[in-house]
């Protein structure tokens, strides 16, 4: 927090319309913006000023090989970007706004900067449908970068304060949004001509996928760096250790619940959190990140996690899970 150069002026607003158009000329004036989406917060920048990107890779620390996700108004300022396969409109129709990000070829004329792309010859794309997002970026017109907006490697943020906790003093302004609905990143797919690949669950599940299109393959966990290159196995970590499918707490664990408990030993659990007592995936899910900072906030060292059902966002839940408890 004190480490940053880039920090003329943070502060966090209420979201009134006159904050976004704030937030909106100091990103068309090169500068850095938290602002809330479905998903998770996002960090924008013009993602047609290299100059911009490359302070928003800084604020991050993250790697500038990691290329970013490029946030549009619609499909025809999508268009603009990237080459659309018919399938892949029929992806983008089906669910956008929403939270889904689609990799395609980059076109000849796409103005998103080389270093936002990582030199890569795909762009990835996603039109978020959070009133504040959708504010900010009319008012921009331009394609705006977002990663989401927390230090490289940690969780991603799903409250304001979550944002100031990792950025404060190296980002120009964060728009408080209140509590990001989702919780979880977009879904990612890749798009060639004919062949679709689940590279990051997210927000959109599998199955509601393949109702639109049939033989999505899903390759998230696979460590294919040339399409995925973001999928550090070790990506989403809290400071805490992580450790899946528990069946009993261990002496100095802290537990992650889910559902009724069913976990040996809960009375050894020195914090416990459940990610949902009714046993809502998508409450389970919005939980998630906050329930892992919580839990980092209060000095945990080990956290024991429930098993958690894998299906519809429950796929994505125990993707960031996996990641989580990989070794670092
Ligand atoms: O929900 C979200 O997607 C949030 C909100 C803020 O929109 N954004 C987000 O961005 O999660 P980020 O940067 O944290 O994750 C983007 C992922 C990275 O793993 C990156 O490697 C991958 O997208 N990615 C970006 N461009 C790509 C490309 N051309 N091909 C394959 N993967 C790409
Ligand atoms: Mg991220």
């Amino acid at each position: 927090m004190t480490e940053g150069k880039l920090d003329l002026l943070t502060r966090v607003t209420g979201v009134g319309a006159d904050s976004i158009l704030v937030g909106a000329s100091i990103i068309r004036s090169g500068g850095l913006v938290a602002f809330p989406t479905e998903t998770v917060y996002g960090l924008g920048a013009d993602a047609t000023n290299p100059l911009a990107v490359a302070k928003l890779y800084a604020a991050k620390g993250r790697p500038s090989f990691n290329p970013l996700i490029s946030h549009v108004i619609d499909q025809s300022a999508a268009e603009k970007l990237g080459i659309f396969s018919t399938n892949a409109r029929k992806l983008a129709l089906a669910f956008w706004p929403g939270p889904l990000t689609l990799v395609v070829p980059k076109s000849y004329n796409c103005d998103v900067c080389e270093l936002a792309l990582s030199g890569l010859e795909t762009i990835a794309i996603r039109v978020p449908s959070h009133p504040v997002a959708r504010v900010l970026l009319e008012a921009i017109n331009r394609p705006v970068v977002a990663p989401s907006a927390n230090r490289s490697g940690k969780v991603s943020p799903t409250i304001s304060e979550h944002v100031s906790h990792d950025l404060f003093g190296r980002i120009d302004l964060i728009l408080d949004g209140g509590r990001a609905d989702i919780g979880l990143e977009s879904t990612i797919v890749y798009c060639s001509e004919n062949e679709f690949k689940i590279l990051r669950p997210g927000g959109i599940s599998s199955s509601l996928l393949n109702s639109v299109i049939k033989n999505i393959t899903d390759v998230g966990q696979s460590n294919d760096k040339l399409i995925a290159p973001g999928m550090l196995s070790s990506h989403y970590a809290p400071n805490a250790f992580v450790r899946l499918n528990a069946d009993t707490v261990e002496f100095g664990e802290a537990l992650l619940s889910f559902g009724e408990d069913k976990v040996k030993n809960v009375e050894r659990a020195h914090k416990y959190l459940n990610l949902s007592p009714s046993s809502n995936l998508v409450e389970a899910a919005a939980n998630l990140f906050q329930y892992l900072r919580t839990l980092d906030a209060e000095g945990v060292r080990m956290i024991a996690v429930v098993p958690i059902p894998n299906i519809g966002i429950g796929e994505a839940i125990n993707d960031r899970l996996r990641r989580a408890a990989s070794p670092r």
